[in-house]
């Protein structure tokens, strides 16, 4: 990969880099902000994770309970970033208890980013899935001739970013869809893209959420020949490539992705939006 988030200052620095990275940093929470009835945002410093770019993910450790893998929503100049969590299990349910000032480890930025595309770019996030593509789009404009998102939830109350997306998205170019028809759409989020995909060509799509929704927009993506990057989820423990718990196909998503381009999710395609691997290494279904 082409490293452009490192200054070119040659193999050894670069490695260095990476060495630092992987290394765990204690910080402190600074902010939390309820997002949804589910969901929360932890602000902290983090001057490594501070150079990520949209789509690169982090591994943050709860104190006496676990390490989890986390997108990362902004990074500010100042050191600031900002991570938003479902909480799912034990791990995310701690973190939820956590107040300003508690404790926290870093390790990262891991894995690949989006790349940057202008033309007709369509976005589609699910849950938060929306959160690397937050990101990504607030690095898009300005530079995009044209920005739709569809945003899809199960409810209203679970529809992640609508504000900060209707300042970026212009027009009707922002598509919310709900379960249960409590705002926008009554439908899932891959219903308005294959009519989106039906009346106009796009550029560049990019998918982030629930495997199979991201599975359909690819068979769209296919179907009208149109490149696509997405961002999949794997269990993950050490998030070097090492231990093997976030395989598919040939692939590890922690050191190969997270975001996978059409030719690689072709390439994984049995497994993309079909099954992963549990905590002992069996394949479950999705
Ligand atoms: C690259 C990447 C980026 C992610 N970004 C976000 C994000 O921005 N926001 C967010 O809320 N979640 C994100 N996740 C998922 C998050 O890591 C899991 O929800 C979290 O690890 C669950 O931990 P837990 O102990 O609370 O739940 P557990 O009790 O371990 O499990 C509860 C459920 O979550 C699933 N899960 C558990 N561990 C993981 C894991 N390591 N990776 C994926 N799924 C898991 C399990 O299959 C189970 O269905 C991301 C995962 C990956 C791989
Ligand atoms: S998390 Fe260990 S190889 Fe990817």
């Amino acid at each position: 990969m082409d490293d452009k988030r490192f200054p070119k200052e040659g193999k050894t620095r670069l490695l260095d880099y990476r060495i630092a990275d992987n290394r765990l940093r204690i910080t402190r929470i600074l902010n939390v902000e309820a997002e949804s009835p589910t969901v929360k945002t932890f602000a902290f410093k983090d001057k490594h994770c501070a150079r990520a770019k949209p789509g690169q993910f982090l591994m943050l450790w709860i104190p006496g309970v676990d390490e989890i893998p986390l997108s990362i929503l902004g990074a500010e100049r100042d050191g600031t970033i900002a991570v938003a969590v479902k909480e799912v299990g034990s791990a995310t349910k701690a973190l939820h208890g956590m107040k300003a000032g508690e404790r926290i480890g870093v390790r990262g930025p891991f894995g690949n980013w989006f790349t940057k595309k202008q033309g007709k770019i369509l976005m589609v996030g699910g849950g938060t899935g929306m959160v690397p593509l937050l990101f990504l789009a607030g690095n898009l404009t300005g530079e995009a001739a044209k920005l739709i998102v569809v945003l899809g939830a199960k409810t209203e109350g679970e529809l992640l970013f609508i504000d900060e997306l209707r300042q970026i998205c212009s027009g009707g170019n922002l598509v919310a869809t709900t379960e249960d028809g409590s705002y926008g759409i009554k439908c899932l989020a891959t219903t308005p893209v294959e009519t989106l995909m039906n009346k106009e060509r796009f550029d560049m799509i990019y998918a982030c959420g629930p495997e199979q929704m991201i599975r359909k927009v690819f068979n769209l993506a296919e179907k009208h020949a149109t490149s696509m990057e997405a961002s999949l989820e794997r269990l993950m423990r050490c998030a070097m490539g090492l231990c093997g718990s976030c395989v598919i196909g040939k692939y590890r998503v922690c050191r190969d992705g997270p975001v996978f381009a059409t030719e690689r999710l072709r390439e994984v395609k049995a497994e993309f939006g079909v099954s992963k691997r549990d905590f002992d290494g069996r394949r479950i279904s999705l």
